[in-house]
């Protein structure tokens, strides 16, 4: 008999559900309240790169003397901006819509809650009632908001209202050093904004190796963007030039004025409206409890993505939406093996990473060998400027496997899936090490940090400080 599936939210996480339950035969049924694609096709990872793209092209042509372009005047057309931002997120919306359809799933538009196992009530235009054999909940996450003094004033805003500002702020003060705040702090510096980052800690993108986060520091430091780190924020009030921002660093108050206050201090499981205490869903701090599956304490009934904590990342949540649809369907879900997530930043330099960090491995006791290949011996590093970069190998010690790849400069958030496979097929460095890179390319330095776990590298001196 055809099972039948229902995914409450349309992000990547539900709408990849939706397409997989689809591909192995179920009737499938997808409820979402606002645009498919969810925060990431919406106002996260898309829009954001989007201006990314433009940012980065202003700022190499400004900037560009050295490298033999000069440019009299550039400027940056806001609106037009805008327009193509927003042009790119309808295509790919439009797009995961086709692909639904082209695939046989019901889109309902609406809110959904559940109402016990196998049961979901969508409340919209019209109320239904779709009965299901499994229910994925993929709900997503919304922005924490911070309780201040001025937090309702106009110009303090979230990483929602950072994608559609009327206009290029002068000034920026963001408050949070983790993905979100640096990624827009790179990118507003690099259309020429002040940018100043507020983080209680005292290093900036927790979880992140931490030789990374201070690299990406120093190079931020020199495109203006100002740290203040184990800074807490007091107030924001109205001043005669913009927003004044109170901000305690240790006993000291000190201020700041700026044009636009961002906050972005975490995400938190948005599931307000999807029915899931009242169907005797457990949760802990707010987040959806499930098991290696993805499963709640309620049989049938999914939780996968940012909802559940996990893995707050959009890829993350696909995986598991493909997982969750397959035990669901008993279509052998265990062939995806332990989930290996990288993790990007997009910034000037870039970051990605996979594995454990050098950080925890020490803290955690495990006995790793290291190899380290600054990308100032790459040739291709050199031509696109990112010879301050490296690329950071963790191998374990005794039989040589990948347990961590860490790297900073220009194009590693696309040779970042060469790791993650190493690491999902059980890669050794000597296997890295045998592996032939193209050259020129950044990704030769791959090779080269599996090299420099014995000290071999080829083109960096034996025993030179990296
Ligand atoms: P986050 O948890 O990564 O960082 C929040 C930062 O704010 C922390 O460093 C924290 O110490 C700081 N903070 C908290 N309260 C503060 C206060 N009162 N004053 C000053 N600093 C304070 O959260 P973020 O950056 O908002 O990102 C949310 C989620 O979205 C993360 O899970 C992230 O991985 C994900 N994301 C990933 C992206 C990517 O992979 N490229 C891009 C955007 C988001």
């Amino acid at each position: 008999m055809t099972k039948k599936v229902v995914v409450i939210g349309g992000g990547p996480g539900g709408y990849v559900a939706a397409i997989r339950a689809a591909q192995l035969g179920a009737e499938t049924h997808l409820v979402e309240q606002e645009n498919l694609g969810g925060t990431c096709l919406n106002v996260g990872c898309i829009p954001t790169k989007a201006l990314l793209h433009t940012a980065q092209l202003y700022h190499a042509v400004r900037s560009g003397e050295h490298i033999g372009l000069k440019c009299e005047s550039v400027t940056i057309d806001w609106p037009a901006l805008m327009n193509r931002k927003q042009s790119v997120v309808r295509r790919l919306v439009g797009g995961v819509g086709g692909l639904l359809k082209a695939n046989g799933v019901t889109v309902h538009k609406g809110t959904g809650e559940l109402a016990g196992a196998g049961r979901v009530n969508v409340h919209g235009a019209k109320e239904e009632v779709l009965a299901a054999d499994a229910v994925l909940v993929s709900t997503g996450s919304i922005p924490v908001k911070l309780n201040f003094p001025g937090a309702d004033l106009p110009g303090v805003i979230d990483s929602t209202g950072a994608l559609s500002l009327p206009k290029l702020p002068a000034s920026m003060v963001i408050i949070g050093g983790g993905v979100i705040g640096i990624e827009f702090a790179a990118l507003y510096a690099a259309m020429g904004s002040k940018v100043t980052i507020v983080e209680l800690l005292p290093e900036i993108l927790p979880g992140i190796d931490s030789e990374l986060a201070v690299t990406l520091k120093q190079s931020l430091g020199k495109e203006g963007v100002v740290f203040m780190n184990g800074a807490k924020l007091d107030s924001v009030s109205q001043a005669a030039g913009g927003l004044a921002v109170k901000v305690l660093v240790g006993a000291e108050a000190k201020e700041i004025v700026a044009d636009i206050v961002l906050v972005a201090v975490g995400r938190r499981a948005f599931i307000d409206d999807a029915g899931l205490e009242a169907s005797g869903v457990t949760l802990e701090r707010g987040r959806v409890s499930v098991d290696a599956n993805y499963q709640t304490n309620v049989s049938g009934v999914y939780a996968i993505g940012d909802c559940n904590g996990i893995t707050m990342l959009a890829h993350a949540a696909s995986h598991q939406g493909i997982v969750a649809v397959e035990h669901a369907l008993g279509h052998g879900a265990a062939g995806h093996g332990q989930p290996i997530v990288p993790a990007c930043v997009y910034t000037h330099p870039e970051i990605a990473t996979v594995g454990i960090t050098e950080d925890k491995a020490k803290e955690q006791g495990i006995a790793y060998k290291k190899g380290v290949f600054p990308l100032a011996g790459n040739g291709k590093a050199m031509i696109d400027e990112g010879e301050s970069g490296f690329i950071k190998i963790l191998a374990g010690a005794k039989y040589g496997e990948i347990i961590g790849v860490h790297m900073i400069g220009p194009r590693v958030t696309e040779m970042i899936g060469e790791a993650t496979l190493a690491m999902r097929l059980e890669a050794t460095v000597d296997e890295l090490v045998t592996t032939i890179h193209a050259h020129p390319t950044v990704s030769e330095s791959i090779g080269e940090a599996a090299l420099a776990v014995t000290d071999e590298a080829i083109h960096w001196p034996p025993g030179m400080k990296k």
